[in-house]
């Protein structure tokens, strides 16, 4: 089974399948969505493979079925040994959490952990092949069948057929259409309005799913690099894809050159001979490795150690891959037909003495002209949508780039004449220079369809205000939209913004709902087991 946001724990699980029949086991992959289609008490063995998404939730496609597991109604599974792989990243600080709290539920269900959990970082290969090599072994003891042949180890390359239609294996070449600068002169972000066209592309999406975008490196921090490494660029190299190419052309468009995996770090270390590089790279130095890591890139490593030097087909056996980006979507079909529209935070700062750039934000925002293609594909988000009832009313909480999903939201909701009541709660620097869309939102406000509007300006005045200041302030209105079936809705920074929504929205239950503290977060627990409070948070 698979939990799966943005299809690699999905291709993982599909992956191991196919070499499960080639073992000779019936081994079908199901999406955890369609968990009722299995089950579990009947089945034997189980392998369990989830990323993590939100702060340590499940992905969307296993909200159900974790909520199940969870709740009275979780049959026993006493006829089922399991084992689990988990996919995630570091730099979160519930590490792989969904992964660890399948393992613990599957146990207390009465399952046997036939092979360990394994947790996967950002680079799963090599630890997904260890956990592979681990579950067949023991599959090997326990339930042995003819072995017809040899089988590729887990994350190795194979050829697969590309799916027909675009998608994120075969990404469109989008034109952009539109980029406007949302932001005034003096302001202290930069955000951008993107507008691509989609026709042709038999593409569609709904509002409230991202828009993967294929991000090009900034040429001139490549042959920054080229000439670290000691290489011209026109040497001949493989893609992650295995195409044939120049370096110069791998470095721009397929290679992630910036930030330090640890892969590349070991192979570093041992050219330059330095000790402390090493030493960073102890498991149980992981919290000061990841520390230094912050502020730091590739290019800085070769600056630090100009004796290091590299062949072109070095380099790039130790670089990723280059990664798409997600961007909430901005826009409706129904009002924009063929177009998606963008709303993007031009990454830029400084670290150790050197500017900065976001490969992607910047690749819009600098380096890719009106008319210009770029690859994108639809990455739906089941679990951020509009109420299904248009009657439905909606809360919408979206400072800076959160605005991006509600644009969308309110644009179909005008389409379709939906007659819920509609709030936004929008938030950034200043008012004369960072209203994203205040046109439009104006007009909304104006004609009622946006029954109610509320501004945090957090550097307009002495003190801050955010967007969960006027939520408190709001409360008891809040509130009765709430018991009213209100959906709320909150979109934008992960690190700290949506944590402490969370928490004035906890504050204003427990306040004007005259609950416990434990009271409140059993309501919010509800609101989102009913899909009543749904985040998209980056
Ligand atoms: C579901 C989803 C929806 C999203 N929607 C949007 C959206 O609508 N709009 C939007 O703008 N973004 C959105 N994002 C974020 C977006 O995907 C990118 O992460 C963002 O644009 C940065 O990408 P980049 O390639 O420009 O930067 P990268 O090259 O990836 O660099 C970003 C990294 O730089 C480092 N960094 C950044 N600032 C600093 C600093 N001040 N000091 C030190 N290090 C720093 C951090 O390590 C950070 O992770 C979304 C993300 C997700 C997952
Ligand atoms: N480093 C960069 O150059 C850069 C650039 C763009 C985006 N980003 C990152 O991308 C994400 C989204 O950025 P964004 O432009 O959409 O907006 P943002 O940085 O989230 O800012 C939007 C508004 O939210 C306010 N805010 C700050 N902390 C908050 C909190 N704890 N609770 C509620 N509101 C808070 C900001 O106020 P104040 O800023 O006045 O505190 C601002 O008014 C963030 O994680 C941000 O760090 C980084
Ligand atoms: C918005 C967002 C939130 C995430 N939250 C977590 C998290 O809380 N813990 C974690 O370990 N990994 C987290 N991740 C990392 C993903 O689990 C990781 O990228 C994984 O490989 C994605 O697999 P998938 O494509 O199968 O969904 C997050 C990633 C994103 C983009």
């Amino acid at each position: 089974m698979f939990g799966s946001q943005s299809g690699t724990a999905e291709e993982l699980a599909k992956n191991f399948g196919r070499k499960l029949a080639a073992l000779g086991y019936e081994a079908p992959v199901v999406d955890m969505a369609k968990f009722r289609e299995v089950d579990l008490t009947r089945e034997k063995y189980l392998l369990a493979v989830s990323s993590t998404w939100g702060e340590g939730e499940p992905p969307d496609n296993a909200v159900d079925f974790w909520n199940h597991l969870e709740s009275a109604e979780a049959p026993r599974l006493e006829n089922l040994s399991f084992s689990v792989l988990g996919l995630g990243d570091t730099d979160y600080k519930i590490f792989c959490g969904m992964g660890k709290n399948l393992d613990r539920r599957f146990e207390e269900l009465g399952a046997r952990r036939f092979a360990p959990r394994t947790d996967c970082p950002l680079e799963f290969e090599e630890p997904a092949q260890a956990w592979w090599s681990s579950v067949t072994g023991a599959l090997h003891q326990l339930a042995p069948v003819q072995v017809p042949g040899t089988v590729a180890a887990a994350g190795e390359k194979e050829e697969e057929e590309v799916p027909a239609g675009y998608s994120k294996k075969n990404p469109f070449p989008a034109s952009l259409l539109v980029q406007k600068r949302l932001c005034g002169p003096g302001s202290p972000k930069d955000t951008r309005h993107l507008e691509f066209s989609l026709a042709g592309s038999g593409l569609s999406y709904e509002v409230g799913d991202s828009l993967g975008l294929v991000p090009r490196n900034d040429p001139a921090l490549v042959e920054e690099l080229l000439q670290c490494v000691g290489c011209s660029g026109e040497e001949s190299v493989l893609t992650p894809e295995n195409r044939e190419t120049s370096l110069r052309a791998a470095l721009i468009g397929s290679y992630s050159i910036t930030g330090i995996s640890r892969k590349f770090l070991k192979d570093f270390a041992d050219r330059a001979k330095d000790f402390y590089l090493k030493h960073l790279l102890l498991p149980e130095m992981n919290k000061d490795f990841q520390a230094w890591c912050e502020g730091r890139e590739i290019v800085d490593l070769f600056l630090a150690f100009p004796q290091v030097k590299y062949a072109a087909e070095e380099l790039v056996a130790v670089l990723g891959k280059l990664n798409p980006r997600l961007y909430s979507i901005s826009s409706s079909l129904k009002k924009h037909p063929d177009q998606v529209h963008l709303t993007v935070a031009r990454v830029e700062y400084e670290s150790r003495g050197r500017r900065r750039l976001g490969v992607a934000s910047t690749f819009l925002a600098d380096r890719l002209p009106d008319g210009d293609t770029a690859g994108v594909f639809v990455q739906a988000a089941k679990g951020f949508k509009p109420p299904t009832d248009p009657a439905v009313p909606m809360i919408m909480v979206g400072p800076g780039t959160g605005i991006a999903p509600f644009r969308a939201f309110l644009e179909e909701r005008e389409a379709v004449g939906a007659t819920g009541r509609n709030w936004l709660f929008f938030g950034n620097p200043h008012r004369a220079l960072d209203y994203f869309y205040e046109d439009e939102f104006e007009a909304y406000h104006a004609s009622g369809f946006l029954t109610r509007l509320d501004l945090a300006w957090s550097r307009d005045q002495g003190e801050k205000v955010y967007v969960q200041h006027l939520l408190a302030r709001q409360g008891r209105d809040i509130w009765a939209w709430l018991e009213e079936g209100a959906h709320f809705y909150v979109c934008g920074d992960a690190s700290k913004m949506a944590k402490d929504v969370d928490d004035a929205l906890h504050e204003l239950i427990a306040t004007h709902g005259g609950m416990s503290t434990d009271d409140a977060a059993n309501y919010v627990k509800q609101m989102k087991k009913d899909k009543r409070y749904q985040r998209d948070v980056y």
